[in-house]
């Protein structure tokens, strides 16, 4: 699709991938709205990219999503492409004590949240004459990062979602695009630096991410494998024990050793 003078939603837009997206949106001549939790970090970008519209809105809060459709469609009526893009990764160790209701934070925004805000938008969507929603995966949905076991199964999900909602709008005018980003320098990955069996060095910039998904976009593909997720692809498809006793040694200390 011509990727000009489009209005579109960018959730977590205040930093990493959500920002880049933004910069580069506005860039090419489109209207773009970003959402994150913290209104400080929203205000910060506006003040770098003026002309981008902010909202304060929590993905993981299904009460957040109306309220931001509400606004969103009536400031923004013309809102055809969707971005869901706000995420988050812990390191988690199951040796560990954790509340019930906190061990599931991962489903709650990587899932719940785009599932709830395709199901929101998907009417304002389909009345547009082309439109396009973006999910924001990962090459962990394609293995498990045993550090990080709720984030696998958050990502693994999302893509299993986003596989099935692009089947039930195959005849309808919105099309459906996964991300499946590899590893990059955002600040998801600062609490993983100390970790053993880390590597800086695999990661890649998220300004070369966000080209791969913004000309993936410009060229109507359905998936997009940028740098390493082209080659995680290939491993979990023929050697997926492999793939995952490699994964399983990033952390090995903090995940054995209680
Ligand atoms: N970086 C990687 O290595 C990597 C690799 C593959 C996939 N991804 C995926 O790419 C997406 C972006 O990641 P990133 O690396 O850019 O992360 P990031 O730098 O940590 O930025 C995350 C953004 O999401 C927002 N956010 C987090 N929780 C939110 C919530 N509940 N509601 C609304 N906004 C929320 C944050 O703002 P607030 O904190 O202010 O809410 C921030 O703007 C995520 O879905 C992530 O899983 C990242």
């Amino acid at each position: 699709m011509k990727l000009q003078n489009n209005t579109i939603l960018i959730t977590g837009g205040t930093g990493g991938f959500g920002f880049e997206f933004a910069s580069r949106l506005l860039a090419l001549g489109n209207t773009v709205i970003i959402t994150g939790r913290n209104w400080e970090k929203l205000q910060e970008v506006k003040k770098q990219l003026p002309a981008v519209h902010i909202i304060q809105s929590d993905v993981s809060r299904a009460e957040d999503i109306s309220h931001l459709y509400e606004t969103v469609t009536r400031e923004f009526p013309a809102l055809n492409i969707l971005i869901n893009n706000a995420g988050e990764m812990r390191k988690i160790s199951l040796h560990h004590q954790h509340e019930l209701t906190d061990i599931t934070r991962e489903i709650e925004i990587n899932l719940m949240g785009p599932i709830r805000m395709v199901q929101q938008f998907l009417p304002h969507l389909k009345k547009q004459a082309q439109a396009v929603i973006v999910n924001v995966s990962s090459g962990i949905a394609l293995m498990p990062f045993p550090i990080s076991p709720i984030y696998s199964a958050s990502k693994a999900g999302l893509r299993s979602y986003t596989q099935a909602l692009r089947v039930q709008l195959k005849k309808t005018n919105i099309s459906v695009m996964e991300l499946v980003a590899p590893g990059s320098t955002t600040a998801l990955n600062d609490k993983f630096i100390n970790e053993d069996g880390f590597n800086p060095k695999a990661l890649m910039a998220p300004d070369k991410i966000v080209a791969a998904a913004i000309k993936g976009m410009q060229q109507d593909k359905e998936e997009v494998y940028p740098g390493l997720a082209k080659i995680m692809r290939i491993i979990s498809r023929v050697a997926p024990k492999l793939a995952l006793a490699q994964a399983g040694k990033m952390g090995a200390s903090y995940m054995y050793g209680n």
